[in-house]
């Protein structure tokens, strides 16, 4: 089976980068969002990314033209109708990705195959509930979408062998790398990189270090692209806690328990760089360190 027309249920952070690569790479792409308020915020995230590529000399304007022509925005499910394969990336949340799939089976084409993005929810407990567990995968982009190059691509134990195969090589068609997971909760990298993450709180909350000095460390002593705390405000610390506490009720390990301070920034909404406010604070550029922890 050939992917033409792609949808994408979400506008949000992950959805709008994973449209915006479908279109860029020349799909005829549809992507849903609950309301009209949701769906332009997405939408200028994309023409917003596509003009900064401009601008930095890595995107074609008549690239940016094109992939926008190949976009179509929609607050109804109908107009995902004829899509050969329809990418879920709703908030993090069984029961409401549930209802998403339920909604656009009502009216999908049968041989249409589904995916998730989600990173840590069961895509077998997802596929369970669609008509079409056997024409259902994983399929988890990385954040930002359109640079990072990573796809985890996962099979549930009733996943066609057929599906895994075209969706792979979509992904492909993408100008990603994809890897293989078996439906594990957070798969191969987040199953690595949530501790991780979580240590580094734990780490700041134990005052080994500062919020500043934690990132530096890994930026420099390790070759990460940035440290723990850049990278949970630019992934959502909202985002990071509920996958940390999917991952917690799956494997009850105390690796995967999120700290205290984070479900409190949670609680504040101090949910990152989509709210100005983080482990950093991006009120000035350059961002701040927050200062909660030893303010006296
Ligand atoms: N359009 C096109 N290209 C662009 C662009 C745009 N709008 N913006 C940036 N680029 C290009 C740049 O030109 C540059 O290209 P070059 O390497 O050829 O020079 C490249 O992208 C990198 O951009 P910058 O130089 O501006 O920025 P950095 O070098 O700091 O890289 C980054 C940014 C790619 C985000 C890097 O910091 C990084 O890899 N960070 C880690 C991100 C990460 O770990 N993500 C995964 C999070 S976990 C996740 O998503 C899973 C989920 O389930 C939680």
């Amino acid at each position: 089976m050939e992917i033409r027309k792609v949808g994408v249920l979400g506008c949000g952070l992950m959805g709008s980068g994973i449209a915006q690569v479908a279109a860029q790479s020349g799909h005829p792409t549809t992507v849903l969002e609950v309301s009209k308020e949701l769906l332009d915020a997405g939408l200028k995230r994309i023409d917003q990314f596509l003009s900064n590529g401009v601008s930095r000399g890595k995107v074609r304007p008549e690239e940016k033209q094109a992939t926008l022509s190949r976009l179509a925005g929609t607050t109804d499910y109908a107009a995902l109708a004829d899509c050969d394969l329809v990418i879920e990336a709703v908030v993090e949340n069984l029961p409401a990705k549930q209802e998403a799939f339920q909604r656009l089976e009502r009216t999908l084409k049968p041989e249409a195959i589904l995916a998730s993005n989600t990173s840590s929810l069961s895509i077998t407990e997802m596929s369970v509930a669609t008509k079409r567990p056997q024409r259902f995968v994983g399929l988890h982009f990385f954040n930002p979408v359109p640079l990072m190059k990573l796809v985890e691509i996962t099979r549930t134990i009733q996943t066609d062998p057929e599906v895994e195969e075209t969706v792979l090589k979509f992904a492909k068609g993408l100008g990603k790398v994809p890897i293989r997971a078996l439906d594990r909760t957070g798969f191969i990298v987040n199953r690595l990189l949530v501790p991780y993450i979580l240590d580094a709180i734990r780490a700041l909350e134990e005052g080994v270090g500062t919020i500043v000095d934690i990132d530096q460390g890994m930026k420099l002593g390790c070759g990460h692209p940035m440290g723990p705390f850049t990278l949970l405000d630019l992934v959502g610390i909202d985002t990071t806690y509920y996958i940390a506490n999917i991952m917690f009720d799956e494997f009850r390990e105390r690796r995967f328990a999120p700290p205290p301070l984070m479900k409190r920034m949670v609680l504040a909404g101090f949910h990152g760089r989509k709210t100005g406010k983080g482990f950093y604070d991006y009120a000035s550029e350059p961002p701040k360190p927050n200062d909660f922890l030893t303010r006296s």
